[in-house]
Parts: C-alpha cells; structure tokens; sequence
C-alpha cells in the first residue's frame, strides 16, 4: 500500500503542477481529494491489512492528503499570481509611484536671501504678528489720523477694532518697546491692503522691514547699507539713487530705486524706460516715533527702510504678473 501511495502522489504532483487554470485544478482537487480519489480506495482498504501494517500505513495516507491539499494551494496561489500579472487592474510589475520633491516658493526664497544679506551685515531677524492694533500699525508711526491709508476702503479691520497689518513697520514699535537701543533688525512678513488685484497689486503681499536705532545715526549709514544691500542681491554693478518721499513716521524720507538690472540703466519695459527700479521706501525714523516708544530723541537716532519682496522676486526671476506668485500653480512653482 506505501508503494501505491507513493505513486498516487507522484501522479498528483505532476498533475497539479501541469494544472493551468481553474477548471484542470477543480478537476484535479474532485481526483485526488473527492470521494472516489485513489487514497479514499486505499483507506477503504485499511481494514484488510494487518493491525501491524495499519499504523504505517494510515500515517502515510494521512501524510499524503495533507501533501496533496499542499499542492492544490500551491496550483490555486500560483494561479492567482499569474492573473495578477496579466489583469490591466494591478500590474505588479510597474515602478512604484514617486513622491514629488517640493521646492521652495520664490517669495520665500527672496525673504531667505534677503535675510541672509542682511545677517551678514549685522542684522538679526524680529517677528511680529498679521493682526496688529491701530495703535502699531498707525498712531505710534505717527500716522495722521485722517490719513487716507486708515480708510476701511484702504485697510482690513477687524469688528474689534484690530487690523490685518498693511506693512512690517508695526514690527519696529514692538522691537523698540521690548528691548533698549543699539538695535539692529529686519522683519520680513506678510501685509494686507484693500488693493483690487492685477498684475502688480494683491490684497496679500510681504514686505521686509529693517530698523536700525543707535547714538547719531546718519543718512549715509542708511545708503552704505542699501548700496551693499542693493549689490549682494543683484550684482556689483548695481548703483543706486534717493529721491525725497514723505512717510509719517520717517524724517527726512525717501525712495530707493536701484539701477535697472536687465537693462543696466539703458531703459526697457521693466523700468519703463526710466533706467531705475523703485525697490524700497526709507528715511530716519522720526523723533517723534522715537518718543511714542519711550526712548530720548535726543539721545537716539535711527533709520528704518521697507521693501516689497514680490516686487523683488519678479525682478529676479522675471516675472510679469504678481498673481502668478499667488495661484500655486504646480507647473509654475516647479521653475524655481
Ligand atoms: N512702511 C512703508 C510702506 O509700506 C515703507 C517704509 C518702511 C518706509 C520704513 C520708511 C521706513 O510703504
């Protein structure tokens, strides 16, 4: 009986491995495992031996069922694998999908190398928050009150009486009043106006601001620091030039422009043909100012300057529409 157990289950190992679908192994599970298979014939056959051939044998049996129940696993798995691999629904054979590796947004790549210039000449970086008060944001930066920018048509405000920031200047009050002179800041950060949006305007933007207070402080120091500014970030060949301006919370005041970079001061569309960059607004911060924070006019003196970095970042990188900046349109933000 061991032999023709044996030879059973050679059969059936060919067979099963020979099996190439559903239907040959289902014929073979009913041949080698139903109610006729040739190892139920044997087990019928058990009580003709003899008691001392009947242990060995019945292990055997028993052995070879569970051999034969392996190999219809087995042909069913492999089966299954196969499907796998043809079926359009899962190919496991495919490369994986890859993470996209993100990049750095162009507004925060200027602020990180704006910062970087500015650190190397000295400046470390304060913070302030998005809502601020009136009293930040206007009335300590001497801001008249019927100032055309408090206008609710200018400015967010809050039903308590606080504000969206329209610029980082709000950040010099609250450096001035936390800590004592020499300070030498910038703040970069986002602002909010009621602009309607275009190509140049939107209601969101950042601006970085610096703020420089120590014992006589003087209006070259200001050009001496914007000139190396000016010349870190777009080359050794940049000049610059003031014109006079009025901020309220700067005397005297002025605007910075630097010299066209594409153009090189010939004149072209970026500069409209003028050969200058309008990049920041600047001037000596006003005694006044100096007084709301509690500090002796007298004694201290300081500069303060404030630049647009989407103005900066569409400059660099040639950009002709500030919304683009603000659409986080994957194919554009890719670039950079
Ligand atoms: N806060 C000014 C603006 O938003 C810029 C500025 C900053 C001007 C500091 C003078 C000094 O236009």
């Amino acid at each position: 009986m061991l032999k023709e157990i044996d030879e059973i289950l050679t059969r059936a190992t060919a067979s099963f491995q020979a099996a190439s679908d559903e239907a040959a192994i289902e014929a073979l599970r009913v041949e080698f495992l139903g109610r006729k298979s040739p190892l139920q014939t044997l087990a019928s056959q058990m009580r003709e031996l003899s008691p001392e051939e009947r242990p060995a044998a019945g292990k055997s049996l028993n052995s070879a069922k569970a051999r034969i129940n392996d190999l219809l696993k087995e042909a069913l798995a492999n089966l299954t694998n196969k499907n796998i691999g043809a079926n359009t629904f899962l190919d496991v054979t495919l490369p994986g999908r890859e993470p996209g590796v993100g990049t750095k947004h162009p507004v925060s790549l200027v602020i990180d190398e704006c910062v970087a210039i500015f650190r190397r000449l000295g400046f470390i970086v304060a913070e302030g928050p998005e809502i601020e008060t009136v009293r930040n944001n206007f009335d300590a930066l001497n801001t008249p009150v019927d100032h055309p920018s408090r206008d609710p048509l200018d400015t967010f405000y809050f039903s308590d009486g606080r504000l969206l920031r329209t610029q980082t200047s709000p950040v010099q009050i609250r450096v001035m009043e936390s800590s004592e002179p020499p300070i030498r800041i910038v703040a970069p950060g986002r602002c909010f106006r009621r602009d309607t949006p275009d190509a140049t305007h939107s209601m969101n933007f950042h601006q970085i601001e610096g703020l420089y207070i120590d014992e006589q402080v003087s209006l070259a120091e200001l050009k001496s620091v914007l000139l190396a500014f000016a010349r870190e970030l777009f080359g050794p060949e940049v000049s610059i030039r003031m014109r006079p301006h009025f901020f309220p919370f700067t005397e005297p005041s002025v605007e910075y422009d630097f010299s066209c970079i594409m153009c090189k001061g010939q004149g072209c569309p970026i500069c409209k043909n003028s050969g200058w960059l309008e990049i920041a607004g600047a001037g000596m911060v006003d005694p006044e100012v100096l007084a709301n924070v509690g500090y002796d006019p007298e004694k201290w003196s300081g500069y303060a300057f404030g630049m647009g970095i989407e103005r900066i970042a569409m400059i660099k990188y040639r950009i002709n529409d500030i919304r683009l900046l603000y659409e986080n349109d994957l194919r554009f933000l890719k670039q950079f």
